[in-house]
């Protein structure tokens, strides 16, 4: 009679390992993120010193990369936008000819086929780097919520009418899904999903995307809009209201550090979850790999496999590129 478990049996060779294997990275489930500048430089192409390997893109340079990338199997990217210039309103957030809007309108007419998700923002586009409008009252700010849904909504709708198959807010007011979604079923895009950055953490794993947007905030921080690192039922309230808003995928930000949350909603609610694995996660571990305290292609693969098995359908990450360039992820 056994009398222990021998979990080793099914451990003994790469063959039976890879049969009882329950979860897998494939290529449609990375979507990788783009910073397209908008330059007159056509050949302008700057590495972003805090994330090794990334780099601000001039519309030239990103296409020759998408290019490569899409040949490689890539099958999604995520867009921001560094504009000319930024005001108390971002204005170019939502101009008809700003850069995100450029980069959707070349990526649809080059690779039909590639689903390209834009990020609906303030922050890359504002000069005090706010995710909204700002209003000063006796020497306080305050990011106003409201206001800020009427620009939100018409950014989204601009990213649409460029052409992008999936709008991603990530700005956390409140009510942006519903503002959103009303403005693009009246602008006739009924077919364009809206990926909500639902439960978005007030992270600093953000650090280095704030070097590569150029969108650091000038005063204060984001902890009146983003949520606080230690709640977790406050993720299920605002799942809930995005879902209720009628989002059509709820994303979970950072993810390494917030796996519990990602297995929470996989398990709360039906629609596709997908997680960012952020900025600072990519960086923290090219620097340890760029010591030689790691291995990094194995450290990123397990970081990326860790994320699926907590319930993630998609991933947002850094990674994607040279993961599918390389084979190791097909
Ligand atoms: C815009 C936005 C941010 C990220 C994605 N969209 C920055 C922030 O909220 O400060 C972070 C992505 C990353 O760190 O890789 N609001």
């Amino acid at each position: 009679m056994a009398e222990f478990f021998r979990g080793r049996r099914l451990r003994r060779t790469a063959a039976l390992r890879e049969m009882v294997r329950e979860n897998e990275l494939r290529a449609q489930d990375l979507i990788m993120p783009y910073f397209v500048v908008d330059t007159g430089d056509a050949t302008f192409r700057k590495p972003i010193s805090s994330m090794p390997g990334q780099f601000q893109l001039s519309l030239q340079e990103f296409e020759k990369q998408v290019g490569k990338a899409v040949k490689n199997g890539l099958r999604g990217i995520i867009l921001f936008g560094i504009p000319k210039k930024k005001d108390p309103a971002g204005t170019e957030g939502y101009a008809q000819d700003g850069i995100v809007q450029r980069a959707v309108r070349l990526c649809k007419q080059r690779w039909p086929e590639l689903v390209v998700i834009t990020d609906v923002c303030l922050c890359e586009y504002t000069d005090h780097g706010h995710c909204g409008l700002v209003r000063k009252e006796r020497g306080i700010a305050t990011v106003e919520n409201d206001a800020t849904l009427e620009l939100l909504a018409r950014t989204a709708v601009s990213h649409a009418e460029a052409g992008a198959d999936i709008v991603a807010p990530s700005d956390m007011m409140d009510g942006r899904v519903m503002a959103i979604r009303e403005a693009l079923d009246e602008a006739g895009f009924t077919e364009v999903p809206v990926m909500s950055y639902a439960v978005k953490y007030a992270s600093a794993f953000y650090g280095p995307f704030r070097e590569a947007a150029e969108s650091a905030p000038q005063f204060g921080d984001r902890k009146t809009y983003q949520m606080d690192p230690a709640n977790s039922r406050e993720a299920l309230r605002e799942a809930t209201a995005d879902v209720l808003e009628e989002a059509d995928f709820l994303m979970v930000k950072p993810a390494g550090p917030y796996l519990d949350i990602i297995r929470m909603v996989r398990d709360e609610f039906d629609l596709p979850v997908a997680a960012y694995q952020v900025s600072g996660e990519y960086s923290m571990i090219m620097a340890a790999a760029a010591n030689g305290w790691v291995n990094g292609d194995a450290v990123a693969l397990e970081s990326l496999l860790g994320i699926k098995r907590a319930g993630a359908d998609i991933i947002i990450s850094y990674f994607t590129e040279d993961l599918l360039e390389r084979g190791l992820v097909k």
